[in-house]
């Protein structure tokens, strides 16, 4: 099972299925609560494991992956105390984005919340104490990601006003690397390389999100004989909104490019 406020875990989810070959998604977007990013963490913390409780019952999933940075930098604790599956989280990739920049400055693109959270901080200090981060906090990204997916058209202007702190000439040198550190944000990548200087990289983490998945599926398999989740003829993955469905032809038609081959959508279902 896979879980975001909105449409953003889908960018993890293509990972998975590009990775984990025979897995069966059940795609849980919270979005009566959309969006995450401006919300309290008292209110988000309760909402997301109240949701998470009752699809966990129904769908009785082998692996939770958490695939929304804003909760995962609050809630995973929670969440792995109460279910007894692996729950993956996904936080902002700063330590490959530390690893890899030759300019020693990166960039953090999150949510208003993530870019302030303890945890973020943390994840600075921790692999990244030799880097000067620049952090830019974004709602309206995260509603343009959705928009996208809606088959709205994206504002290159826009998208230029948001991102132009981590390109302005006052920084102690140029950035190379943008961590995407919001699932929805890579589902603009296109757009944003587009309105970028040459040679910026926007990291996600999809893959390593995918990767994790994957060994723990392999691991689930050598358990079990037959896990569920492995069964070819039963892969008809399930997208399923809290709020209003989402269901025109294009984002019918995204989620085929995204490697959902067969899917069924539900909206509005009940939860708490
Ligand atoms: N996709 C989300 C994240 O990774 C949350 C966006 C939101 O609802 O504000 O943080």
């Amino acid at each position: 099972m896979v879980f975001d406020s909105g449409v953003g875990g889908l960018s993890v989810c293509q990972s998975i299925l590009v990775s984990c070959l025979g897995v069966r998604i059940v795609y849980v977007a919270d979005n009566a609560a959309f969006p995450y990013g401006t919300k309290s963490d008292d209110y988000l913390r309760e909402r997301i494991v109240t949701v998470l409780s009752d699809q966990y019952i129904t769908h009785q999933p082998d692996v939770l992956v958490i695939a929304c940075n804003t909760a995962s930098t609050l809630v995973l604790p929670d969440l792995r105390e109460r279910l007894s599956i692996p729950v993956v989280g996904v936080v902002p990739a700063i330590k490959p984005a530390a690893l890899e920049t030759k300019t020693g400055v990166i960039g953090l693109l999150a949510t208003s919340a993530t870019v302030r959270r303890s945890y973020t901080d943390q994840l600075i200090s921790e692999f990244a104490p030799h880097c000067d981060v620049v952090r830019v906090g974004s709602s309206r990204l995260v509603e343009m990601a959705e928009e996208h997916l809606r088959g709205e058209a994206v504002s290159e202007l826009e998208l230029g006003e948001i991102t132009s702190s981590f390109f302005s000439e006052n920084l102690s040198a140029p950035i190379d690397k943008v961590v995407l550190g919001c699932t929805h944000f890579p589902l603009l990548r296109a757009q944003l390389e587009k309105c970028s200087p040459k040679g910026v990289e926007w990291v996600d983490s999809g893959d390593a999100i995918a990767l994790r998945v994957k060994n723990l599926l392999e691991h689930l398999i050598g358990e079990h004989s037959s896990p569920s989740n492995h069964q070819t003829d039963k892969l008809i993955h399930e997208v399923i909104f809290t709020g209003n469905e989402l269901a025109n032809d294009f984002f019918k038609s995204m989620l085929c490019s995204l490697g959902f081959k067969s899917f069924k959508l539900a909206g509005r279902i009940r939860c708490g």
